[in-house]
């Protein structure tokens, strides 16, 4: 009987350890370890996958993306805590990451692994790093308004002479992102001005696509969106044969804001090493090449090539806009915008 057993208990506890994830798992990793890893991606997906898959030829390390909004993932790592099965945090501004390496939810990552990448843009205690900047900017259709004609600020567009000229998308993180930027800067009084202002002269839409499409059609002179939306139509139709031109402020404007996609080691994750060679792909050379074709937003390594973008150093961003301490997580700003029944 117990010659019977054994081979069936052994055989049992083979199959039970393979199937609990962490344990014993045989992946093509070459280490030897289980090398799977799990990102949490509030970024654009066909910039992420492309990354990923890259990554994975590179390196043998397998990774599962799981998509969401950049906000959302942050709380659902906060409510996961020890457990949660994220091993980095990849999202469109750095405010998440902000916010996760303020409860002590990340993890340090070695030095070397976001070098290439300007201290400027990313923790002070190597926490998470910025990859990608991305600029707040007006997409205007030439034969509407000339560039001359455009505001010089984007506080001006709470003048009544421009009702009826321009576009704005209340639910964009970008656009809370600048909300937010304008509470720190001026104060809540300032910035709910401002956003009735603009509520009663800009027409607001669903996505900055279809804001953009609409200055494209004709249908509204220009609209307030991020550039990498107008800097993909240029890169896939040519930029002659579009009727929508970018125009940017130039002058440290709020209009200007850049926000910064960034990625985080999750604290809890089992895989440290890993994902930390996961953040080094992505601030490198070739990683950032990949996210740079893929989602025309700015490379933060310098040596990859943003082709016929507008230079990333002509860039005039405001000033005091990248940290923006207890207004980070954006609640004041959505709070603003539900007081406005703009959410
Ligand atoms: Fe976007």
């Amino acid at each position: 009987m117990k010659r019977i057993l054994l081979p069936i208990i052994l055989v049992a506890v083979l199959v039970l350890t393979a199937a609990c994830g962490n344990g014993g798992d045989k992946s093509s990793s070459k280490d030897g370890k289980n090398g799977k890893l799990v990102i949490y991606n509030g970024q654009h997906k066909s910039a992420t996958s492309a990354l990923i898959k890259a990554f994975e030829k590179d390196t043998g390390i397998k990774v599962e993306e799981r998509d969401g909004k950049s906000n959302e993932l942050a709380h659902q790592i906060v409510e996961e805590g020890k457990n949660s099965p994220a091993d980095l945090i990849y999202t469109e501004e750095s405010s998440p990451q902000i916010m996760l390496d303020n409860k002590g939810l990340l993890a340090k990552i070695d030095k070397d692994a976001s070098k290439p990448i300007d201290s400027k843009y990313k923790s002070k205690d190597d926490t998470w790093t910025g990859l990608l900047a991305r600029s707040r900017v007006v997409a205007y259709n030439k034969d509407k308004i000339s560039e001359s004609e455009l505001p010089k600020s984007v506080k001006d567009l709470t003048d009544s002479k421009w009702k009826d000229k321009f576009a704005f998308q209340p639910t964009s993180g970008a656009f809370q992102a600048q909300l937010s930027a304008m509470i720190k800067l001026e104060g809540k009084d300032a910035a709910k001005e401002w956003l009735e202002g603009i509520k009663k002269n800009g027409k607001t839409y669903k996505d900055n696509k279809r804001a953009l499409q609409a200055v494209e059609n004709g249908d509204i002179p220009f609209a307030l969106i991020n550039n990498y939306y107008w800097d993909r139509q240029a890169a896939e139709k040519g930029k002659d044969n579009l009727n929508s031109r970018l125009y940017f402020f130039g002058n440290h404007d709020l209009g200007d804001m850049l926000t910064v996609a960034s990625v985080g080691v999750v604290k809890s994750s089992k895989h440290k090493e890993e994902a930390e060679k996961f953040v080094k792909f992505a601030t490198s050379k070739k990683g950032q090449q990949i996210l740079t074709d893929k989602s025309k937003q700015y490379p933060l390594n310098k040596e990859a090539n943003t082709k016929g973008m507008k230079p990333f150093s002509e860039l005039r961003p405001p000033e005091g806009t990248q940290d923006l301490g207890k207004y980070a997580d954006g609640k004041e700003a959505v709070n603003l915008l539900k007081e406005e029944g703009l959410l």
